[in-house]
Formats: structure tokens, C-alpha cells, sequence
């Protein structure tokens, strides 16, 4: 378990740096690793609909899959398949057996999940109790956008390296008035849960009939 291993490198990382005084804030958290799927639960502020699911990414692919619940109404499985080689997304409504096939913006990239380009580092910080790995030690990204806008991301490191680009996974994203790529994250706030970096299966790639009829 990836959480088990980060919490307990961290605790020792932490204590080693009150021993010498100031701990050194060490800029990370630039990306995700390359491949791994977890669990989720997003509130999206604009639109009033909060969903839960899990997420699939793997970079080396270019390819990320939402599977979800939307929590309002009735319950209804819904799946998001991003496809950045081909820059093709398919939304199917696994009720309706409908599926929506849209270009993906040009200027849209595959999220690296990491903090964004221009997020400012502010603190490293715990998420839930110290005692018993009961918690997550993060580290605090900040960006404020000229229009108003606030990213917040808890990110939490992988494990240390003499690197200075280390990896971390989301804990929680929290977008507010936020403008930039992707514009659907405008108002959304993400929490990310029990990530893991096993291999993904290869069924969870394969598009229904109903998207692949529209290809
Ligand atoms: C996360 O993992 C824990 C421990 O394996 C499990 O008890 C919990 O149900 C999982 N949560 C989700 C949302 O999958
Ligand atoms: C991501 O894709 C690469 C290349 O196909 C593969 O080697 C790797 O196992 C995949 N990762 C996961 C978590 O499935």
C-alpha cells in the first residue's frame, strides 16, 4: 500500500528536520506518477451536482476514465473515457446506453496531477490524525488567478528522493473561480481516496458499442 509506505518515510523526513532546526520546504508535487486509478468524490459548485467513482490515468497511454454515481436523482452509472492520442472523449450513460463523442480542445493536455504551472508552495500540512497513520501529510499548493480565481491542492509526496522533482498523488484539488485549461474544473472541488499504482485492468479501456459505433 502506497499510503502505508509515504506516511511512515514522511513522519521520519518530518522529525529530521526539527532535529536541525528549520525544516526545508523542498518544492515537489510537479506531477503524479505515470500510471495509477483511485477512488473519487467531486462537488461541482457551478452546477450543484456532487458524483462519486473511480478514476483510471495512465499517462505512458495518454488515456484517463472516470466511472461514476451522480449522486442526485436517480442512480446512473456514467463513464468518461479521455483519449489524448487520439483526442477523442466519450460520455456514455450506461442507463441510456447513450454515448456523447466530442474533440478534445487543442490546448487541452493530459493532467499531469500534479500542482499547476505557476501554484505557489505554502506549507506542508496533515490531513486527519498523526497517530496510527490515521492521516496523510500533504503539501499545500496555492495559485491565484488575476480574474479572481483560487486553486488550492493537497498533494501527498510518494516517497523521498535526492531528486528534486518528486512525485506526489492529489489528496484534494479545490478549484474556485479558476479560468484556466481545463475550464470544466471552474468551480469543483476533488477528493481523492485510496490511490494505487496496481495495474489497471485492460477491460476498463475498452469503449461499449454505443461509443464505438460513433467513432
Ligand atoms: C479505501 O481503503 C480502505 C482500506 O482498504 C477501505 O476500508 C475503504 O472502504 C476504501 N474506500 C473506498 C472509498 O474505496
Ligand atoms: C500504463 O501503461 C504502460 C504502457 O502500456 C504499462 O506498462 C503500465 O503497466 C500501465 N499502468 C497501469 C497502472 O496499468
Amino acid at each position: 500500500m502506497v499510503c502505508k509506505l509515504f506516511a511512515v518515510i514522511l513522519a521520519v523526513a518530518v522529525c529530521a528536520g526539527v532535529a536541525f532546526g528549520q525544516p526545508i520546504p523542498i518544492q515537489r508535487c510537479f506531477e503524479s506518477p505515470s500510471s495509477w486509478s483511485g477512488f473519487f468524490f467531486r462537488v461541482d459548485y457551478s452546477s450543484g451536482q456532487s458524483d462519486r467513482g473511480y478514476i483510471f490515468y495512465n499517462r505512458t497511454e495518454f488515456r484517463l476514465m472516470y466511472s461514476f454515481e451522480s449522486r442526485i436523482g436517480t442512480p446512473d452509472i456514467d463513464k468518461h473515457w479521455l483519449f489524448y492520442n487520439t483526442r477523442k472523449s466519450y460520455f456514455y450513460d450506461e442507463n441510456a446506453n447513450t454515448c456523447e463523442v466530442e474533440d478534445i480542445p487543442p490546448n487541452e493536455f493530459i493532467p499531469t496531477f500534479g500542482s499547476p504551472r505557476g501554484s505557489e508552495f505554502i506549507h506542508y500540512d496533515r490531513l486527519g490524525a498523526y497517530s496510527f497513520n490515521l492521516g496523510v501529510t500533504v503539501d499545500y499548493f496555492r495559485l491565484r488567478t488575476d480574474s479572481g480565481g483560487t486553486y488550492r491542492g493537497y498533494y501527498s509526496p510518494l516517497y523521498e528522493s535526492v531528486a528534486t522533482d518528486f512525485m506526489c498523488v492529489p489528496v484534494i484539488e479545490s478549484y474556485e473561480n479558476i479560468d484556466t485549461i481545463p475550464t470544466h474544473q471552474r468551480n469543483i472541488h476533488w477528493t481523492y481516496m485510496n490511490i494505487t499504482t496496481d495495474p489497471i485492468p485492460p477491460f476498463i479501456w475498452e469503449l461499449p458499442t454505443a461509443c464505438r459505433e460513433r467513432n
